[in-house]
């Protein structure tokens, strides 16, 4: 059997509706998720939603709703967008859930009692927007809003404990944090001295949360509470801890927003609690408008229903997979996504499509024609093919989904070339079985790019299989069987004006 394979997304707080960059998150998911599932490897694909603490709390009282109705209504604003983003989600979390709560709490309780929490009065700057204490230095960069100085009592995690090891960890384990930049920076923050973790909010101040289970006139930290959803829902308890069916997760795929949260808290508290790490977390760059990042609290947002309206789901999918370096920022302009939608959508694999449809029926009255037996430049297009799938299944591995995709767009817009070569169009009058060879070659190859390009654009590549009839999802050359009757169809990807 594949080994498993386990991915996650952040889960997106519901203090307000998604926008493209967490659309973006939730679609390189829902790619490597389809990715594998192809592949034969069971695959469990989770997201969900961050409903405790602060922000959450504060979201709902602007609207003078409670906390739990303010969630209720804000779930549809991102399950409707990922059906509308045909995002395959296997399990959908919400930390206000009982199966998730229950499991918090028990790890609360393992790390306790392995007498890493411990009780201290602490007196600092505390950062409203953050939701948590700061230090000096951070107050002195001038980059936090809302401070207060607070005096309290919480509970602490000893996360300086575990310092060295996960050092340890992260060096012996080169793809544990992915990108390599983001690695270095999280050794680079591991330098200084590790402060260990507040993770209780009095109830008097905060009450929006799981309460802790040894002290019920607190609540867990919002971050202590949201991690924990990566192994509640593929299932823990005590006895067997997390399912062995997907533990260790394979991906947990984050914004750098929150790489230290994973990088840092996360690992630190599974070694508590006696967990295995995940296998990786990668963290993705920003969508950028202009110089500053898309965010909720800038407002500078682009709507993902509104471009889907426009412009069709997988147009959309293939943009933001296809554009951005994954780990690397990228500026969100309509611009670029029409000049990238145009140049690659519209004028190759589209009008690739068109023109191999068009010869077919009006020659050979729409049945694919035999390919006989190969030519030379024929025999190249075939080996492109053959190394064209071992480079996609090689970047693939190593995520660099972007690139995969640009080496299909190469691949085909090669087979345009071809075509202009070889001029079907012409050499149909002279020699009929040889331009059939050229349409068979050039379907064949187009029957490969969209099994592909699949998991990018899944609806579309379906459209394009079911044009050409084609059933067998083998990525073999000489799926495409001869005589087959052509159905009829649309442009794929008309231009837009
Ligand atoms: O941080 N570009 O939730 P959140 C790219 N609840 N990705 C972006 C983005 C942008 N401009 N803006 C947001 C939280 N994202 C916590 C997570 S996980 C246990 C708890 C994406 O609603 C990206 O994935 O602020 C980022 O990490 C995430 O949304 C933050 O979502
Ligand atoms: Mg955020």
């Amino acid at each position: 059997m594949k080994k498993p394979f386990f991915i996650t997304t952040p889960i997106y707080y519901v203090n307000d509706k998604p926008h493209i960059g967490h659309a973006y998150t939730t679609i390189l998911a829902d790619v490597f998720a389809r990715y594998y599932r192809k592949k034969g490897a069971p695959t469990l694909f989770l997201t969900g939603l961050d409903e405790h603490g602060q922000k959450v709390q504060e979201a709902a009282k602007e609207k003078g709703l409670s906390p739990m109705e303010h969630c209720n209504k804000m779930v549809p604003q991102f399950t409707n967008l990922w059906d509308k983003l045909h995002i395959s989600n296997d399990d959908f979390i919400r930390t206000t859930e009982p199966r998730h709560k229950k499991v918090v709490q028990m790890i609360l309780n393992k790390v306790f009692e392995s007498g890493d929490i411990y009780e201290a009065e602490y007196e600092g700057l505390y950062s409203v927007s953050e939701e948590r204490f700061i230090t000096e230095k951070e107050f002195e960069t001038g980059q936090f809003r809302d401070i207060k100085k607070l005096k309290e009592k919480n509970y602490f995690f000893k996360m300086s404990k575990y310092q060295e090891r996960l050092i340890q960890h992260i060096k012996e384990n080169p793809k544990f944090i992915q990108p390599n930049h983001r690695k270095n920076e999280i050794l680079g923050f591991l330098r200084k001295p590790l402060n260990d973790l507040c993770i209780s909010r009095p109830k008097s101040r905060l009450n929006w949360g799981v309460e802790l289970p040894f002290n019920s006139e607190y609540v867990t930290y919002v971050w202590f509470d949201a991690l924990i959803n990566y192994i509640s829902a593929p299932g823990y308890d005590e006895d067997h801890g997390v399912s062995k069916d997907w533990w260790p997760a394979s991906h947990h795929l984050i914004g750098k927003d929150i790489l230290t949260t994973h990088a840092v808290y996360w690992p630190t508290m599974l070694m508590s609690a006696g967990i295995d790490l995940p296998e990786s977390i990668f963290a993705h760059g920003w969508w950028l408008m202009g110089d500053s990042k898309m965010s909720k609290s800038i407002g500078n947002v682009v709507d993902p229903i509104n471009l889907i309206d426009d412009y069709g789901v997988d147009p959309v999918r293939y943009y933001l997979m296809r554009e951005m370096v994954l780990g690397q920022d990228a500026n969100f302009t309509i611009e670029l996504f029409k000049s990238r939608y145009n140049s690659d959508l519209a004028n190759d694999f589209g009008n690739l499509l068109s023109r191999v449809t068009t010869l077919i029926n009006k020659n050979f009255s729409g049945k694919i024609p035999n390919p006989g037996d190969l030519d030379t430049s024929e025999i190249n297009i075939k080996n492109d093919s053959i190394s064209l799938c071992l480079s996609f299944d090689e970047l693939m591995k190593n995520m660099r989904l972007n690139e995969a995709i640009e080496l299909v767009i190469r691949f085909i817009s090669g087979v345009n070339k071809y075509m202009e070569q070889n001029a079907p169009w012409k050499l149909v009058k002279e020699d009929k079985r040889a331009a059939g060879k050229v349409l068979y070659t050039a379907g064949e190859a187009l029957r490969i790019s969209a099994l592909l390009l699949s998991p990018v654009m899944p609806n579309r590549t379906k459209t394009l299989l079911d044009i050409l009839d084609a059933f067998d999802s083998n990525q073999k050359w000489g799926g495409l069987k001869p005589g087959t009757q052509l159905n009829d169809h649309a442009p794929l990807f008309p231009r837009i004006k």
